[in-house]
């Protein structure tokens, strides 16, 4: 190979992690590669953006935080999230979400700060993340206790509509949508406040 060849290959490895944006259609595919997915294990239905709003200031995001959105949908919490200045990274099991929200990413032009990629929540590591988001079902907020565990302490989990059972919240907030429409949020720090089942029907909170 010439020296200047050399030096061409070197400049462009150089080069190529400085210009690559943070939403990467690469990853998309690289994950869905060889892997088959399995239904999605709840519908899709977005969160209205006046919500949205409310969980990340509720989250307190801001520059400098980790976010990462459970189950993304059109990524819209990903680009309000990235648009404050966060890094920002959704999730979906289906192919059709990922590529909205991707389009919604590149439309929004916030790809410095937002990737998506097409994986099932259930197999990620969330250490990386200071603050997630979720807009599931109790059952599987239920399901993600032992990744959420593993974030760090001071990191904050927030949902939309649905609670996590035997987590104890530190703030529900009901809100008011213009439309009239009523959604209710949780947030939770970690490390997590878990309740301990007493008596039938009541919990009790542990005392670590
Ligand atoms: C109710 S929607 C919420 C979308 C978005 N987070 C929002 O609040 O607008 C739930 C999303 O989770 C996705 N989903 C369901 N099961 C999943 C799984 N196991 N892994 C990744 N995504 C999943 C669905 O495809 C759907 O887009």
């Amino acid at each position: 190979m010439s020296r200047r060849l050399v030096a061409a290959v070197v400049a462009i490895g150089l080069l190529v992690p400085m210009t690559q944006p943070w939403t990467s259609a690469q990853d998309a595919k690289e994950s869905a590669v060889g892997k088959k997915f399995r239904k999605p294990d709840v519908i899709y239905v977005p969160t209205p953006h006046e919500v949205v709003a409310k969980m990340l200031d509720m989250a307190q995001v801001q520059k400098g935080d980790i976010v990462y959105d459970l189950g993304c949908g059109d990524g819209r919490i990903v680009v309000a999230a990235a648009q404050r200045g966060a890094k920002a990274t959704g999730w979906d099991i289906n192919p059709e979400r990922v590529k909205e929200a991707q389009e919604n990413v590149a439309k929004n032009k916030v790809d410095a700060n937002a990737k998506i990629i097409h994986d099932d929540i259930f197999t990620l590591d969330l250490s990386g993340a200071n603050v997630v988001t979720l807009y599931l079902l109790t059952s599987l907020n239920e399901k993600l206790i032992p990744q959420l565990e593993k974030l760090k302490p001071g990191s904050r989990i927030v949902s939309h509509d649905f609670s996590m059972p035997g987590v104890k919240p530190e703030q529900v907030v009901d809100f008011t949508c213009t439309d009239g429409g009523g959604h209710t949020i949780y947030l939770w720090t970690t490390p997590l406040k878990k309740e301990k089942k007493a008596t039938a029907g009541t919990f009790e909170t542990q005392i670590p």
